[in-house]
């Protein structure tokens, strides 16, 4: 990431927005909550949006609005942040793993029908590292069961499957503005994008202890709200996010051009997908080459989800064995998140391809 470089050029319409909401008084669920619900909205063709305190929060909501809890099953991923499947668990459902796609990294919707049973309650794709999940033969293989389709988006503002929005692709989908994501905030932030207003209305109840008053209360729900500061922040940015994520296709054919795919294996765009490349996730089989000879030059590679979530301790009850979810796995052991930020410069590719081609000469002898 390059935060300065980001972020520097708008300091001062930040500046003035955040003094805009002090001088308001209005901190909590106020216009600027509402007007970023509606803008986001907007592009995800016209789809009920509501804001909550963050992407996780967003998946226990969308869960709990289609009402998922005690003893459902709900197919997902290996391959994600532990919040997709923690999210799950919170309800007192179960995760069920399906392995991923090598190319995408994404579930691999050729699978999810043979782990459907009597008990599965949802879908839940996530379109990891901002590659969108293959969504046509997920929705079909959903709706031949009558399941729902929650998308977890936390990664991939922007991207888009078949020219239309990832978030609005399935019944529900959740959206997380943590600094690090294409779209930040400067702070924890997320949001609900609902197919129907029936389910926006549930969302919206749930986020405010279960009430639409604050009198009467209808059901147990959470305190989860997205504030004022950071929806006026999100604002600002959600203006530049389509630019940024040209910025992020850009570095990305960068690597390309420079001869990254004679090194590893360079993350893949499916035909009809539209990445946006939230992280640049390369493989090769000595990872850990890589990333020293990276380091040894001053720049940063990291791991993501080196152990996936059916391998985790806290999933251990549920009987998942190394092997069972090969494909998973495999991106666990090989694959490396290399710089990837929407201001790259053609010369910082140079140099981490370099740095990686000094790598493959040692590996070749
Ligand atoms: C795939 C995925 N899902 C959910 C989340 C949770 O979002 P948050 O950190 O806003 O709670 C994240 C990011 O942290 C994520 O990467």
């Amino acid at each position: 990431m390059d935060i300065g470089a980001q972020y520097g050029p708008l300091r001062a319409e930040i500046d003035r927005a955040i003094a805009g909401v002090l001088d308001s008084g209005r901190f909590i669920l106020g216009p600027e909550v509402s007007t970023l619900e509606a803008e986001v909205s907007a592009r995800m063709e016209g789809r009920p949006c509501v804001g909550v305190a963050n992407g996780t929060d967003a998946l226990v909501i969308a869960l709990n609005a289609l009402d998922v809890g005690p003893g459902d099953e709900v197919i997902t991923t290996p391959y994600t942040f532990y919040a997709t499947a923690e999210a799950i668990a919170r309800l007192g459902a179960v995760p069920v793993f399906v392995d991923i796609r090598e190319d995408d990294h994404c579930i691999d919707p050729s699978l999810v029908e043979a782990a459907i049973t009597p008990r599965t309650k949802a879908i839940l794709p996530v379109h990891i590292f901002g590659h969108p999940a293959d969504m046509t033969p997920l929705r079909a293989v959903a709706e031949a069961h009558g399941l729902p389709v929650i998308e977890d988006s936390a990664q991939a503002f922007g991207a888009a499957d078949g020219g239309r929005p990832v978030g609005a692709l399935g019944d529900l989908a959740t959206i997380s503005f943590f600094p690090t994501k294409n779209l930040p905030g400067i702070g924890d932030g997320g949001m609900v994008v609902c197919r129907t207003e029936e389910l926006a209305d549930r969302v919206r109840r749930l986020r405010f202890h279960g009430s639409r008053d604050k009198v009467v209360f209808e059901e147990v729900g959470y305190n989860s709200r997205l504030d004022e500061l950071q929806a006026a922040v999100i604002r600002i940015f959600l203006r530049h996010v389509d630019g940024w994520n040209d910025g992020r296709r850009a570095a990305a054919a960068a690597y390309e051009a420079a001869g990254l795919g004679e090194l590893m294996t360079l993350p893949a765009e499916r035909p009809g997908a539209h990445h946006i490349y939230h992280l640049y996730m390369a493989r090769h089989p000595d990872r850990e080459a890589v990333m020293a000879a990276l380091k040894a030059r001053g720049i940063a590679a990291a791991v993501y989800y080196g152990i996936p979530m059916h391998l985790q301790p806290v999933f251990a009850h549920l009987g998942y064995k190394p092997g069972d979810l090969p494909v998973a796995e495999t991106c666990a052991d090989t694959a490396l998140a290399l710089p990837m930020h929407p201001h790259l410069t053609e010369e910082q590719v140079a140099e981490v391809v370099d740095a990686v081609r000094s790598v493959n000469r040692v590996v070749a002898g």
